[in-house]
This record gives C-alpha cells, structure tokens and sequence, in this order.
C-alpha cells in the first residue's frame, strides 16, 4: 500500500519534494530524476530550485529522464516537453543540460526512440526518484487506460480527454499532437522511489482508483500498487474519494 500525504496545499508538497529530493542529491550527487512534466509538479520545481539556491546544493552532476513527449512538434516549440523541462527544470534548478534526457518525438527517428531512452535509463543506472502527475483518465506518464502493466517507452496515441486537457497550453485543442512517446507503466515501475502528486478535485476519482481500487490496466495508476516504495502527495481535494 502506498504511503498516502495529505497537505495543505502545492507550496507544502513542494516543500516535501524538495527535503525529499535535496537529501538524495547530498547521499548521491549524480542521483537520476525522473521528471513530468504538466502543471502538477511545478510548485515542488519552485521549491527544489530555492532550496538548491539557499542551501547551495551542488547539483552539477544530478541527472534526469522526463516521462514523455509529444510526437511531431517542430524542434523548440514552447510547449514541446524538451522547451518545458528546460524552462521548469534544468534553468531553474541549474542543472547540466547535457544530463537531462527528454524522449525524442522527431517523426524522423521515432522507430528506435523508445529503445534508445530504454537504453539510456539503463545506462545511467535507473532512476532514483520518479515524479508522477495522474491525468483525470488515470494515465501516469502518458499510459492512457488499456495500456499495457508491462510497458516499456514507446508511442501512443493521446485519448480525446487528454487532448482537451492539455489544450490551454496550446493556442487551440486542434494544435495538440495526436501522438506521444512516454515511457511506459513497466519503465516506471522500474524506479527506486515513485512521488506521485494531485491536486484539486478533478484528480479525485483517479487518485482513489490508483490508490484503492483494483491494479488494472484500465486505471494506469492503479499501477503503483504494484511498486514497494510510493509516496501519494496530495491535498484534501484529491483526497477526497479515499476510504
Ligand atoms: C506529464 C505526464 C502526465 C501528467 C498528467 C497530469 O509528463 O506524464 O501524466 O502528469 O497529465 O497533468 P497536470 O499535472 O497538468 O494535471
């Protein structure tokens, strides 16, 4: 069963992830964070960024892996998930840019990218400490309902849900891609420490059935379940629907 948090709010999660996440960095310097992307973690990013400016926190050598990406937006769009972890992430918190990886939605070389990020995770040894998002369909990363446990990174196609949702970053619903990379449910699962965040009543009925609810492909974050070290942050809103 997951360690459930329920704060106050996203200042005092944030404060949490960044305790969280500076005391791995002082055990391991070249620790690996996985990152989403998307409006939930952005507080925790403003709290890791000011604890690593006040406490002088060296985070030369902290490397990341990002959940995911779209397929198909032109190279530095502002809402590509590359251009977001750069702006959220590695410019705030000073990271080195050359140790953050992001998916690579280019159409061009999209046959061998999810192997290649599945490579590359490998390599640098798997990841610490992975920050989730749940979507209001119960998609981690972006494991839409029906995707399979075992996953691996790997192209899928956006619900209609997900599209509307992700649309106020984008000048209309249309210009959101159809498609995505993302690593999958079984990549997840893979990382040493899961953080998955919520806020606000419309995460309500996702976060009880990733919490509660039986383990099935069709509720992605029921997936947590599965995974020995969870830690479910979330406000009393999100909360909300749990026993
Ligand atoms: C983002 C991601 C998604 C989001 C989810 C929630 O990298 O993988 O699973 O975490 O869509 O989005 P927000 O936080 O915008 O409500």
């Amino acid at each position: 069963m997951a360690e459930v948090v329920v704060v106050a709010n996203e200042d005092a999660a944030g404060a949490l992830v960044a305790d969280t996440i500076v005391s791995l960095i002082r055990s391991k310097p070249d620790v690996v964070l996985g990152l989403a992307t998307g409006s939930t973690p952005l507080a925790s990013y403003r709290a890791l960024a000011r604890r690593i400016a006040d406490d002088a926190v060296d985070v030369r050598g902290v490397r990341g892996f990002a959940l995911d990406e779209y397929v198909g937006l032109p190279a530095g769009h502002p809402e590509s998930y590359r251009a977001v972890i750069s702006r959220e992430v590695v410019e705030p918190l000073g990271l080195t840019p050359e140790l953050v990886r992001v998916p690579n939605g280019d159409p061009a070389s999209i046959e061998h990218a999810g192997a290649d990020y599945e490579a590359a995770i490998t390599a640098a040894g798997g990841v610490d400490l992975q920050i989730l998002g749940i979507g209001r369909t119960g998609h981690i990363g972006f494991n839409e309902p029906g995707s399979s446990l075992a996953s691996l990174t790997r192209v899928k196609t956006l619900t209609e849900a997900t599209r509307l949702d992700n649309a106020r970053f984008f000048d209309s619903p249309a210009d959101v891609p159809m498609h995505c990379i993302t690593q999958g449910i079984g990549t997840i699962l893979r990382a040493r420490h899961l953080v998955l965040l919520a806020f606000g009543a419309a995460k309500a009925h996702a976060v009880a059935a990733a919490v509660e609810g039986p383990v099935s492909a069709s509720q992605p974050g029921s997936a947590i379940q599965l995974h020995p070290h969870t830690t479910v942050i979330v406000d009393e809103a999100a909360a909300a629907e749990l026993e």
